[in-house]
C-alpha cells in the first residue's frame, strides 16, 4: 500500500504545522474564520450532559464498542433513515468514520471520483486505499460549482468504486436538490457503486436531501458532531451503511473499546435540544453572508462564485486582485488578528483563485472583517505597487 499523503504547508513564522495549530487555539481574540467550527453555540444543554457526566466519574469504565444505543437511535431519527435499512457506528469524529468507510469498500484496482475543490483529507484516504482519485474540475458556472450528475456520468469508468459527494461543499457551500441526489442514486445503482454521502455541514442549509434514502445499499453517510453542534474538539461522528457493509466497517475498527464517553454524552444532550437552538444559529449564519457579500461587493477585484452558500463557509475569489491568497491571509492574521484559509487547504487546481471564509461567529466579528477586508487588499496593492484594471 503506497500512502501518498501531501506535505502539509508550514506557515510562515512558525517551525511546524502544529505549532501554528497552538498558537491559533490559545489565541482567545482571535476572529475565527478559517476552520469551519461553530462558535455560536450558546446552549446549555451539552455544557451541562459533560459536567454531569464528568461529575458522575462514570469515565473510569469502558463504553460499548459500538456506541451507546440511545445515541445510535438519536443520529438515525435526526436523520429519519429507517434502522431496518440502515446500521450505524459511532467513531472519534467523521475524519474517523471516512477513514473506516474508505478502507473498507476500496481495494487497489478501484478508483474514486471526487471534487476540486473538495475535502482533500477524503481524497487522500482514497489514494491511500484504492487505486487513484479522479479529481473533477468543478470550479465552473457552467456545473454550478457542484459535482453533478453529468460530470459523474462522464468520469465514470469499469473500475470506478465510490464517488465522494460533500454535501454541503467545503469549500464552496453547494448543496444539491432532490433531483440531483435522486439521479445521483440511480447512477449508483446501476453501476454498482458506493456514494459516500458527506453530510458534515447539512444542518446549515436550507433544504437537504439524503441520497441514502434512495440508494440505501449503496450509500455510506459521514456524520458529525464538529458543526452545528459546535463539538469540534470532542471528536465525536458517526458512520451509517446497510446493515452488511457495517457489519464489514466493524470488522477493521481500531478504536475496539468504543469512543469517547464524555463526548457520546454531549452527542447526545446536543440531538435532544436541536429544536431549541438550530433555527438560532443558522439566521446568524445568514445574517453573517449578507454582511461578507457586502464586504465582498464593495472591494475591486473579488467576488463570490457561490452566493448563498448552505454551509457555514464561503469561498471570495480574489483572483483579479493580482494577490495570492497566501499573502492576503497572512496580511489578515497577523496585522488584523484574523484567521481566514488560502485556497490550497481544499483545492490543488484552484488553489491560487481564492480565500475561504467561515461565518458561524458573532456578528460584531463579521463586521470587523467587514472593515478590514477591503482595507487588506487595497493595502497590500499599493505596497507591491499592484494597480488593477478597470
Ligand atoms: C467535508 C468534511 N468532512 C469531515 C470533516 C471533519 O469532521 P470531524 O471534525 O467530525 O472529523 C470536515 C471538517 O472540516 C469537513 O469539512
Amino acid at each position: 500500500m503506497v500512502f501518498k499523503k501531501k506535505e502539509k504547508k508550514v506557515p510562515a513564522g512558525f517551525n511546524s504545522v502544529n505549532e501554528f495549530f497552538d498558537y491559533l487555539y490559545k489565541k482567545e481574540d482571535l476572529i475565527w474564520m478559517g476552520q469551519n467550527t461553530n462558535h455560536l453555540q450558546k446552549d446549555k444543554h451539552i455544557e451541562n450532559a459533560l459536567i454531569e457526566a464528568a461529575k458522575k466519574r462514570d469515565y473510569c469504565k469502558y463504553p460499548p464498542p459500538e456506541g451507546f444505543p440511545e445515541l445510535k437511535e438519536l443520529i438515525l431519527k435526526d436523520l429519519e433513515l429507517d434502522p431496518e435499512l440502515q446500521d450505524i457506528q459511532i467513531t472519534a469524529s467523521a475524519t474517523e468514520a471516512l477513514y473506516l468507510a474508505i478502507s473498507s469498500v476500496l481495494h487497489h484496482t478501484y478508483n474514486t471520483i471526487a471534487s476540486d475543490p473538495g475535502y482533500l483529507i477524503i481524497n487522500n484516504f482514497a489514494n491511500r486505499f484504492g487505486n487513484h482519485v479522479k479529481e473533477v474540475p468543478i470550479y465552473n458556472e457552467d456545473c454550478g460549482y457542484k459535482l453533478t450528475p453529468k460530470l459523474i456520468k462522464e468520469y465514470i469508468d469499469m473500475d470506478t468504486k465510490l464517488i465522494i459527494l460533500i454535501d454541503p461543499l467545503n469549500p464552496l457551500g453547494r448543496a444539491y436538490t432532490e433531483e440531483e441526489i435522486k439521479e445521483i442514486a440511480e447512477i449508483a445503482k446501476e453501476n454498482d457503486i458506493y456514494l459516500l454521502h458527506d453530510i458534515t455541514y447539512k444542518d446549515f442549509s436550507k433544504n437537504h436531501t439524503l441520497v441514502a434514502k434512495y440508494a440505501p445499499k449503496h450509500t455510506i453517510t459521514i456524520y458529525s458532531f464538529s458543526k452545528i453542534f459546535g463539538m469540534a474538539g470532542l471528536r465525536i461522528g458517526a458512520v451509517i451503511a446497510s446493515p452488511d457493509l457495517i457489519r464489514k466497517m466493524r470488522s477493521s475498527v481500531i478504536n475496539d473499546l468504543g469512543t469517547n464517553s464524555l463526548a457520546q454524552k454531549a452527542g447526545i444532550a446536543g440531538l435532544k435540544s436541536k429544536n431549541e437552538w438550530i433555527n438560532e444559529v443558522k439566521e446568524t449564519c445568514f445574517k453573517n453572508q449578507e454582511i461578507i457579500k457586502e464586504a465582498v461587493d464593495e472591494t475591486p477585484g473579488t467576488f463570490l462564485p457561490v452566493y448563498p452558500s448552505d454551509a457555514n463557509m464561503m469561498v471570495i475569489d480574489v483572483s483579479k486582485t493580482g494577490l495570492s491568497p497566501t499573502a492576503i491571509c497572512d496580511y489578515l492574521l497577523k496585522e488584523k488578528n484574523i484567521f481566514v484559509r488560502e485556497g490550497n487547504y481544499t483545492s490543488k487546481l484552484f488553489a491560487n483563485k481564492y480565500i475561504r471564509v467561515s461565518y458561524s461567529i458573532p456578528t460584531e466579528q463579521i463586521l470587523v472583517f467587514k472593515k478590514e477586508f477591503k482595507n487588506a487588499i487595497l493595502t497590500l496593492q499599493e505596497e507591491n505597487n499592484i494597480k488593477m484594471k478597470d
